[in-house]
């Protein structure tokens, strides 16, 4: 049995004091590679909420009890709400109500205007979560991703804190300064983010809009080397990819990261609060996959700076960057913890 390293950080008299927990984890190993064939593979069925530009395609749990507590799971690229097929069931049967949205671009979420730029920055992703809930009259709620549903996680709980009792990310701090975009990284690490590159460049986006089945497939391999992802899980996840602006935004999430396309002006003032990196103050579990070589695990220390609430941090084990999908019971718990973290006087 694997004891993932477990780090609780908190901020006493402005002092953070970090100490080393064995924290029971003893299911977090459980999750198998493998799935039978006959397994359920896609949530099921969609709705619909618009927001003020969006028409943002879900599913919902749709629990009987409506004061059950509501998490919103998010998917990352090239990935689909299918990544929490495993995670839904486990957190329904403890009551939970799962809302697992298609961001922008993904899926059957469309635009209501033709005219609405295309553009996947941070604060557009964050603030979407927020107009969803809005549309939902969905008060408060756990935020939990993983890759872009980190960054977006990390901005709604950041920047509208009133409305997350906890936040679940993987990597735990995505949330980026402009002024840190052209930060020289070492070739090792660029190496691991060649794509972030190529989509810079007109033959990427042709590239991707020619065989986005393709560079997800190349990019679950790269990303999670040793997951054996199935056929089966990629043939679930690739109607994900056939929204008309699924290219756009796939490209412009890089290309406006690394400063070579400007934000949607309407998200100006978002934008700007995000350059300041704001703290997280809720309740966060935070996890770092050892087996995804874009964001190398680790321990938690070096993004401690971010969290101003109660935050535990797990190295996740024999995992790639897609968690919910590879390793669903640690994910699981991971929002079962961060909602405990919540209870807990501090
Ligand atoms: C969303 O807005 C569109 C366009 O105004 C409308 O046709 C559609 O019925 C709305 N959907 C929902 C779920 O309210
Ligand atoms: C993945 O497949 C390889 C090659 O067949 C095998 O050696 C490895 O054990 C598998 N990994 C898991 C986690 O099942
Ligand atoms: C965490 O990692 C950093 C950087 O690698 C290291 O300096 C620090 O000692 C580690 N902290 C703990 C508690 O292991």
């Amino acid at each position: 049995m694997r004891s993932p390293l477990s780090l609780l950080i908190s901020p006493i008299r402005g002092i953070l004091f970090l100490a080393l927990l064995s924290l029971p984890c003893s299911s977090m190993a459980l999750d198998s590679a493998t799935r039978s064939a006959d397994s359920v593979l896609t949530l099921t069925p969609i709705r619909y909420a618009n927001t003020s530009t969006l028409s943002i395609a879900y599913y919902d749990s749709a629990p009987s009890d409506s004061a059950a507590p509501v998490a919103i799971l998010i998917h990352g690229f090239p990935y689909s709400i299918d990544t929490y097929v495993d995670v839904v069931p486990k957190l329904a049967a403890k009551g939970y109500r799962l809302i697992v949205p298609y961001l922008r671009g993904y899926g059957t979420t469309s635009f209501l205007s033709p005219t609405t730029p295309r553009s996947a920055e941070q604060a557009a992703l964050g603030k979407d979560i927020i107009d969803l809930m809005d549309a939902l009259s969905i008060d408060k709620a756990i935020f939990a991703g993983y890759d872009w549903g980190s960054v977006a996680a990390n901005v709604a709980a950041a920047l509208w804190p009133d409305r997350c009792t906890g936040m679940v990310a993987a990597n735990s701090y995505l949330i980026q300064s402009r002024r840190a975009a052209w930060a020289i990284a070492p070739p090792a690490s660029l190496a691991t983010r060649w794509y972030f590159y190529v989509f810079l460049t007109p033959q990427g986006y042709s590239a991707l809009a020619s065989d986005a089945r393709g560079w997800a497939a190349t990019l679950w391999s790269k990303n999670s080397p040793q997951w054996n992802w199935t056929q089966a899980q990629l043939d679930a996840a690739a109607p994900a990819f056939r929204n008309p602006d699924y290219v756009d935004i796939a490209t412009n999430f890089y290309r406006n990261r690394l400063l070579y396309a400007p934000g949607d002006p309407a998200y100006a003032d978002l934008a700007g609060q995000l350059d300041s990196l704001p703290i997280i103050q809720v309740p966060s579990v935070t996890l770092d996959p050892d087996q995804a070589p874009v964001f190398p695990a680790t321990n938690g220390s070096s993004t401690a700076q971010h969290f101003a609430g109660p935050r535990v941090h797990h190295i996740v084990q024999d995992c790639g960057e897609n968690i919910p999908l590879q390793k669903p019971q640690v994910f699981a718990e991971a929002v079962l913890e961060v909602a405990a973290l919540g209870k807990r006087p501090y």
